[in-house]
C-alpha cells in the first residue's frame, strides 16, 4: 500500500481520487493526518500555493503528498483574477460578488477569452513534481445555468455554446481543468510508484 496525503480539507476532493488510483493507494486529507491548522496562501503564483502547501505537509508530517491550487485566468485582464480567484471581489469569497466585479471588469473589452488553471505539486519520493490542467474557454456577458459553483455560470469551455453551469457535471468532469491535472497526477503516480509497490 502507499500512502499519499492530499494536502486538502475537502474530503469529496480526496475520495474522488482514491476511487480513481484504485486498490493500492490509500489517500489521506490533512485531517486525517492530524493537521488541522489553516496553511495561508501566500505566494503570489498558483504553482507556489500549491508548492508551499505540500512542502508544509512533507516537512511537518514525513509523508508523500500533493496539492492542488485553482485560478481564473482571463487574456483581457492580464491573466487576474489569477491566483486571486476565490477572493477576487473580497475576503468574504461570495461567488455571487466576484462574478459581478468580472463582468464589470470586462464590460467593453474586445475579448473575453479565459481558462482554468488547476496547478498539482506532488512531493514524492524525494522529488517535486508540478503538474496542470488547462480548460480553454471564454467568459459570457451575463449568467446561465444553476449548476457547479464559483465561476460555473459564466464560464463557457472552447467547442461548446452554454456554461459549465448549463452542461452540468457529466460534460465538466470529462474536459475541466481538474479533470485534466487529475489524469496528469495518476500517470505520474503510476509510473513513479511501481518499484515501491
Ligand atoms: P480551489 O483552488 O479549488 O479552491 O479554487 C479556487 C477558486 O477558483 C474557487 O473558490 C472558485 O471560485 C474557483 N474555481 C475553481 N474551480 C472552479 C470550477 O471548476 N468552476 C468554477 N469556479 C472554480
Amino acid at each position: 500500500m502507499h500512502t499519499l496525503v492530499f494536502a486538502t480539507n475537502n474530503p469529496h476532493k480526496a475520495q474522488e481520487v482514491e476511487q480513481i488510483l484504485g486498490p493500492g493507494f490509500i489517500i489521506k486529507t490533512l485531517k486525517d493526518i492530524g493537521c488541522l491548522e489553516d496553511i495561508e496562501e501566500t505566494e503570489p503564483t498558483l504553482e507556489g500555493n500549491a508548492l508551499l502547501k505540500a512542502r508544509y505537509v512533507k516537512e511537518k508530517y514525513g509523508y508523500d503528498c500533493f496539492s492542488e491550487d485553482t485560478g481564473l485566468e482571463v487574456e483581457a485582464l492580464d491573466g487576474a483574477p489569477g491566483v486571486h480567484t476565490a477572493r477576487y471581489a473580497g475576503e468574504g469569497r461570495d461567488p455571487e460578488d466576484n462574478i459581478k466585479l468580472l463582468l464589470k471588469n470586462l464590460e467593453g473589452k474586445s475579448t473575453r477569452k479565459a481558462q482554468f488553471r488547476t496547478v498539482i505539486a506532488l512531493l514524492m519520493k524525494d522529488q517535486e513534481i508540478l503538474l496542470q490542467g488547462i480548460c480553454p474557454g471564454s467568459i459570457a456577458t451575463q449568467k446561465h445555468g444553476t449548476g457547479g459553483f464559483g465561476y460555473d455560470p459564466v464560464f463557457i469551455p472552447e467547442g461548446y455554446t452554454d456554461t459549465f453551469a448549463v452542461l452540468g457535471y457529466d460534460v465538466k468532469n470529462k474536459i475541466s481543468h481538474r479533470a485534466r491535472a487529475i489524469a496528469q497526477l495518476l500517470e505520474t503516480i503510476r509510473a513513479n510508484s511501481t518499484e515501491s509497490l
